[in-house]
């Protein structure tokens, strides 16, 4: 396909439902996971306009940062910190509505208000988290939820 990224306005479901196939169309027959994971967070901030959105992998029992757009962020993440280290030890989607309320959220930047981690799996591990961060308050829901959890499947390299 081209690399032209179509941005749908309307619902957050027409919203995923236009992006969710471009992504499809953009990762599949590449096999570098590296490559895939870059271009899913850059169509996702395309899209979005999310303040910071991308991935953090799993390398030698800690999160590092991986493919991401927005601001610089923190490097490392030990299992059990911060939201990201959370939800890769509970290995389940964590939504905050307010990082302020969240015992031990790690700031990345301080424009941050709500968050959506995700976490990638592989043969039943997770190997990594997307993280979404938005400059607003009670930003993601559960429909956030499940496309992103339907977004991280089957990437090409990574978990497919
Ligand atoms: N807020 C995250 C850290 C990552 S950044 O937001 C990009 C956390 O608490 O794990």
């Amino acid at each position: 396909m081209s690399e032209d990224l179509h941005i749908a306005a309307g619902s957050k479901t027409e919203r995923y439902a236009s992006l969710l196939p471009q992504i499809r169309a953009l990762t599949e027959g590449e096999t570098d996971g590296v490559a895939n994971l870059a271009n899913i967070a850059a169509a996702l901030k395309e899209q979005f306009g999310w303040l910071w959105v991308g991935f953090y992998l799993v390398k030698n029992n800690e999160l590092v940062v991986g493919p991401f757009q927005g601001p610089v962020a923190c490097t490392r993440i030990r299992k059990g910190r911060g939201v990201c280290g959370t939800s890769w030890e509970k290995a389940e989607t964590l939504i905050v509505p307010d990082v302020e309320a969240f015992p031990g959220h790690i700031t990345c930047s301080s424009l941050s208000r709500s968050e959506i981690v995700v976490p990638v799996f592989h043969k039943g591990e997770v190997v990594g988290v997307l993280d979404a961060d938005s400059v607003e308050l009670n930003d993601f829901d559960t429909e956030d939820q499940r496309w992103l959890e339907e977004i991280v499947k089957g990437i090409p390299g990574i978990n497919n």
